[in-house]
């Protein structure tokens, strides 16, 4: 018995005495148990994870890590330490955004891995299982083994597609995001017809079988998959090379000097994400991005403010007026009897029709000095502070006050970054002392310093100096040649909204945005969050101006967009006076630019998208329905109304014949009472589209106007 007892003993603490490894694999599973992240370490101890949809392998065992400047890679020969677990189940408020409440809803896994030798450096990567997706990140903790500042010179997160799935991308232009999308298989990603593009200097490809982000794909059996990333701050773009004839792997965008990441520790990089879902739908409703996001930092709310804005723009798009004035023989007057665009009267017409028709916002481009400059080799010439002489600042903003109508200020720095900084302070001083809130800023042009790139870390950097800075003045800011949206609109709501797309100034002076540009956005660049389209052009051929461009949709279209295209600033880009007497201009007065919630009825990347939006506090909803170049019959089930309540629908669809190429112009407005129950046909016509307006019917409105169908 004692000998028995002894040896018990002794296998006890043996047992637990010895150092039992801590085990290389590990599960992660999303809430609803439909997506799972397995863990491992390869043979050669390199981390990699695998991503199954309803125990399908969606992404293969894809592998982790990082080349470093003067240090070994980190990248292999790892140990696992520990696995942690949690999980997180929370709803949240957007302060302005395309719903209200979104739930935050998680399983957490923490990888704590160590090289197996010295200077053995540790390395924690961190898995997120959602139920519309998965994401990882890297954290690098303080340590001895690597210096506290330290240089990354690629990123290699994999991602290992299982099927050449139908993939839609943009080329990995690492200044600009302004390009078309293709479809093609994942395998034949190859944008070298862009070649011309890097004779620009604002335009830059390093590799031409790379993509930017979010790129979505759509496999044989209709699984949508989007790779993009979230949290982007202090870190270069993660563009995705393609290797092989379906893997995707990370490349980051250069510094002046070659250098990716100018780090520091502990670093933590930005969210690497998978958005997953069974319908296009699905991605356009996904909240992954922003739930990957810090909550809000800012205390001071007031002055953000979602809106629809008309702009002194579009007329110097397309040549009515122009942003410049000339300093000639002493004094200003425009060279070959060009018209100035921001005049202080100008200015005022279009205060008037804003104030006429209910529209909240004006953006006033080209009213300081500078744009005489612009477009040529020399740097300094915005000083962001000094208005044309014929446009009496103090004046317009006084005017605007007294009509209700809220001025959006223009910081265009051509890309001279370096002058801008200079200037920022003062320049936002002057618009929060003249009470603008607004601000639209721009980097069209080579960036200064020369060599830094629009997507890389320095101006990463300057992005974001530029979003909290101006919460500092009190000021929201839209971004056109911006960083990409990873959703940071959640942490700084301040940041409302940005271009980063090859928007509708396209149609004024180049070949235009084919009509299925603006049913793949929503599935790919709008993934990652609000894009200034600028559209609600009525005058889509602008013949008084130019002959050979125009814009490829019909009007109704035009409308529509306004819906499916999530903006907080959301722009009726065309001239006052193509709006004036037209009934259809209605919708636009109606239109509102937050929401309390999004649905969407129903979706085919690149075909077309049916959009649900309720008005914010208000029982209003709004639906837009678009289609690409081919004519559609899809149909709007009305159960997200409530029930019990009989409402006023306002339709504006493709009137008869109208076709985007041919006949753009009819738009057929009908005013009928519906009800939840009813399903309303959607007639679409080539490159067309359906806006309609909800609200509910007044007692009199339900006794004098038809239901719809009788
Ligand atoms: C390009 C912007 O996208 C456009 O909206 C703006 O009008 C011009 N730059 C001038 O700043
Ligand atoms: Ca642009």
């Amino acid at each position: 018995m004692r000998i028995l007892y002894f040896l018990f003993v002794s296998l006890f603490l043996l047992t637990g005495c010895m150092k039992k490894p801590a085990p290389s694999q590990a599960t992660l599973q999303a809430p609803g148990g439909k997506i799972r992240l397995e863990f491992m370490l390869k043979s050669d101890g390199s981390p990699a994870y695998a991503v199954f949809l309803a125990d399908k392998v969606l992404i293969d065992s894809s592998t982790l890590g990082f080349t470093l400047k003067d240090e070994p890679a980190l990248r292999a020969n790892f140990e696992v330490i520990k696995f942690s677990n949690s999980s997180f189940d929370e709803t949240w408020e957007t302060v302005w955004g395309e719903r209200r409440k979104i739930r935050n809803h998680y399983n957490e896994l923490t990888a704590y891995l160590r090289e197996k030798e010295a200077p053995n450096r540790l390395m924690n990567l961190i898995f997120r299982a959602y139920d519309d997706g998965v994401a990882f990140h890297y954290v690098i903790p303080e340590q001895p083994g690597i210096p506290a500042n330290f240089v990354i010179m690629e990123e290699h997160s994999e991602f290992r597609f299982t099927g050449d799935h139908t993939a839609w991308w943009k080329p990995a232009d690492i200044d600009s995001y302004e390009y078309l999308y293709e479809t093609t298989p994942l395998s034949k990603i190859d944008a070298s017809k862009y070649a011309p593009e890097n004779e620009r200097v604002d335009r830059r490809i390093l590799n031409f079988k790379a993509v930017n982000t979010p790129i979505t794909l759509r496999t044989a059996e209709g699984v949508h998959i989007s790779l993009h990333e979230a949290r982007q701050l202090d870190y270069p773009d993660m563009t995705l090379a393609l290797k092989g004839n379906t893997d995707l792997v990370s490349e980051l965008v250069p510094w002046a000097d070659g250098d990716r990441v100018k780090a520091t520790l502990p670093l933590r990089t930005p969210w690497r994400t998978i958005t997953i879902s069974d319908r296009a739908g699905g991605l356009v409703e996904s909240n992954l991005i922003l739930n990957l996001n810090d909550p809000n930092k800012l205390k001071d709310l007031s002055y953000i403010e979602p809106m629809v804005y008309t702009g002194i723009w579009w007329e110097m798009h397309i040549g009515k007026t122009t942003w410049r004035r000339d300093f000639v023989e002493g004094s200003w007057s425009n060279m070959g009897g060009q018209v100035h665009g921001a005049t202080t009267e100008n200015t005022k017409r279009h205060i008037d029709f804003n104030a006429a028709n209910g529209i909240r916002g004006l953006l006033i481009e080209g009213w300081n000095t500078g744009w005489e400059y612009w477009g040529m080799d020399t740097i300094g010439f915005f000083d962001f502070v000094t208005p044309y002489p014929d446009f009496d600042i103090k004046e317009v903003v006084r005017y605007a006050n007294e009509k209700g109508v809220a001025i959006i200020g223009h910081h265009e720095t051509s890309g001279d970054v370096e002058n801008y900084e200079k200037h920022l302070e003062k320049a936002f001083q002057l618009y929060k002392d003249l009470g603008i809130k607004a601000v639209k800023t721009g980097y069209a042009g080579e960036i200064r310093p020369k060599g830094e790139r629009h997507h890389g870390q320095y101006m990463i950097r300057h992005y974001q100096k530029v979003i909290e800075l101006a919460a500092k003045y009190g000021i929201a800011i839209n971004a056109h040649e911006p960083n990409k949206d990873t959703g940071l609109r959640r942490t700084w709501p301040n940041y409302m909204t940005r271009e980063g797309l090859r928007g509708t100034e396209y149609e004024a002076w180049s070949a235009g945005n084919p009509p299925e540009h603006t049913v793949i956005l929503p599935f790919t660049r709008l993934l990652g969050g609000p894009g200034d389209y600028t559209a609600g052009i009525f005058d889509v051929l602008f013949d008084k101006y130019k002959k050979d461009e125009r814009v490829h949709s019909t009007v109704a279209k035009q409308l529509a967009v306004m819906v499916t295209l999530y903006s907080p600033h959301q722009m009726a880009a065309d001239l006052p006076e193509n709006y004036e007497g037209k009934p259809a201009f209605q919708f636009v007065r109606d239109l509102v630019a937050d929401w309390d919630e999004t649905i969407v009825l129903n979706a085919e990347v690149g075909d077309y998208l049916t959009t649900v939006r309720k008005a914010k506090g208000s029982p209003n909803w709004f639906l837009g329905s678009t289609t690409d170049e081919n004519a559609r019959e899809l149909s709007a089930s009305l159960s997200f109304l409530d029930a019990g309540k009989t409402y006023v629908a306002d339709i504006y669809a493709d009137g008869p014949g109208a076709d985007w190429e041919r006949n753009p112009f009819p738009v057929a407005i009908q005013k009928v009472l519906v009800t939840k129950d009813m399903t309303l046909p959607l007639k679409l016509a080539p490159g067309g589209g359906t806006a309609i307006s909800f609200k509910p019917a007044t007692e009199e409105e339900a006794k004098t106007l038809p239901m719809f169908g009788k």
